[in-house]
């Protein structure tokens, strides 16, 4: 029996496919070892967002190639293996196999064609139509705690990002599977869920079929008052897209204690100016609006973020409208990150004027200013008893 090893980077959609890798080649007779060192073949599944997440495929697979007295099989599946295809193979050596994120169904085949003595073996092909999807028999990070994805790729384009290159266009999955799903996860004792997407809230199903009965604004509010139905403990859904973020949300949220009162919202720059370069699609008052709403909510929702710091032309006075949304949303985590130059995007071609030293300092300043916001809204934790998944 050959034995696999996967190792996953970047954001719980890659967790969740390398999930349902590991499944379906389990299914097909491979043992799935946690142990690289025993590993017959190595999978790879990569990242491209930023450019350090990118690099880690060349150290790890630098590692496998040299360190191993015999070298396993190695593929690279992913988002880099997407966006780069064959060239792959010309870039690091040692690589035997690149399976698109659209192809992770076909693993298997591709492993057979290596051993069959094939070589360049690539595979950037669309989903069977039959791909399953489900998530309720699959090999998870957790026995508690389950990712499901309803939503898939980035109709966005904002203009520094990636993802839509390397995952395509949204699809959405449809809601009576997602809550099949659910109920099944539920059955096995599983406490959380995350329904996950890169936008989840643009949630638009081809049909209305398993959410009829239910309430709501738009498919992504029926579809969560839907999930909350199930009975299921905790239900939490990343990331939401700003422009899409639908008051009647919050108003779920309220409605329904197994929906948990976080919500996601990357607000990425706090200048209308760098907004608009970034093509976000909302202005500093419109996303202030929402967390206004947010803030106002019966129950008490925490808020989370992601900003980016140093765009191109990002000036110290854009820097300043950043630091000031900060103050003014409150959040109770922040993800910083220095702007990544991404090829394709196209960021790419703007003049990157910001020096790796100034976004450096644009970030430290930052994280400083979020640290005190945090350590402010935290101490309303205070004194409170709340329940939390150990
Ligand atoms: N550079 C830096 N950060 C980026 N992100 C996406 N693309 C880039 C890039 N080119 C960040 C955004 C996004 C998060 C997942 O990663 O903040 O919300
Ligand atoms: Fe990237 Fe923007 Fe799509 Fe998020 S919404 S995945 S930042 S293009």
């Amino acid at each position: 029996m050959k034995k696999v090893y996967l190792e996953t980077f970047g954001c719980q959609m890659n967790v969740s496919d390398s999930e349902r890798v590991a499944t379906s080649l389990a299914a097909k007779g491979f043992e799935v070892t946690p142990n690289e060192n025993s590993a017959d073949i190595v999978l790879i599944n990569t990242c491209s967002v930023r450019e350090k997440a990118e690099h880690k495929l060349y150290t790890r697979v630098g590692q496998f190639r040299n360190y191993r007295e015999v070298k396993p099989v190695i593929g690279v599946m992913g988002c880099v293996a997407q966006l780069e295809g064959e060239t792959l193979f010309d870039k690091i050596s040692g690589i035997d196999f690149v399976i698109g994120t659209k192809a992770v169904g076909r693993v298997a085949d591709a492993i057979q064609k290596v051993y069959d003595g094939e070589s360049g073996v690539t595979d950037l092909g669309e989903r069977e139509l039959d791909y399953d999807w489900s998530v309720a028999d699959a090999q998870r990070h957790s026995p508690y705690v389950a990712f499901v994805p309803i939503i898939e790729g980035c109709n966005k384009f904002c203009t520094y990002c990636i993802v839509p290159f390397s995952r395509g266009r949204e699809v959405s999955l449809s809601a009576s599977e997602i809550i099949r799903n659910v109920l099944e996860l539920r059955r096995q004792g599983v406490k959380e869920i995350h329904l996950i997407g890169q936008n989840v809230n643009s949630y638009r199903p081809k049909s209305d079929s398993g959410l009829e009965t239910f309430h709501g604004a738009t498919p992504f509010s029926r579809l969560l008052r839907a999930v909350a139905a199930t009975g299921i403990e905790r239900i939490k859904f990343n990331t939401s897209f700003p422009r899409d973020f639908h008051p009647d949300i919050i108003d779920a949220i309220n409605e329904h204690e197994n929906l948990c009162n976080w919500v996601h919202l990357p607000v990425q720059s706090g200048s209308d100016r760098v907004l608009k370069m970034m093509k976000r699609g909302h202005t500093i008052e419109s996303y202030f609006k929402k967390i206004d709403k947010l803030k106002e909510s019966s129950r008490d929702i925490a808020l989370t973020t992601d900003i980016i710091v140093g765009f191109p032309g990002e000036t110290e006075k854009d820097f300043e409208d950043t630091k000031k949304a900060v103050e003014y949303c409150g959040y109770d985590s922040a993800y910083i990150f220095k702007y990544s130059p991404r090829p394709g995007t196209p960021a790419f071609e703007m003049d990157d004027e910001v020096t790796l030293g100034e976004k450096k300092l644009r970030f430290i300043e930052l994280e400083g200013v979020q640290k005190r916001s945090q350590n402010q809204r935290l101490q309303r934790y205070l004194g409170k008893r709340v329940q939390v998944l150990a």
